[in-house]
């Protein structure tokens, strides 16, 4: 199992290892995508990047970038993944629903 803490909710999810890490924040009710983009998204194939999140703590403990989040991922900030690209390794922290920030 792994502990992922989701900053901006202030609570710690456990999952799965090799998890991955788009289907643990939907499963926990977190609120990854806003607005339209509720409905509105690639449902975790990597082509909309409306899942960007921003990894605290622990982005050692996913998986390497895949080519869909070096194409999408506007920003390249090395804290910025697409939650649906990622598996978890181990612990970690992210900032779900960063592009409402
Ligand atoms: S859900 Fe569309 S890129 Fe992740």
């Amino acid at each position: 199992m792994a502990r992922v803490t989701i900053q901006n909710e202030a609570r710690t999810i456990e999952v799965p290892a090799n998890a991955n890490l788009r289907k643990a924040l939907l499963d926990a009710k977190a609120p990854l995508y806003d607005g339209v983009r509720k409905i509105l998204n690639c449902h975790g194939h990597g082509k909309c990047a409306s899942c960007e999140i921003l990894v605290i703590a622990g982005a050692d403990q996913l998986s390497p970038r895949t080519p869909a989040e070096h194409k999408k991922l506007e920003t390249y900030d090395v804290h910025s993944r697409l939650a649906c690209q990622c598996s978890i390794i181990g612990d970690g922290e992210v900032v779900v629903n960063s592009l409402a920030l």
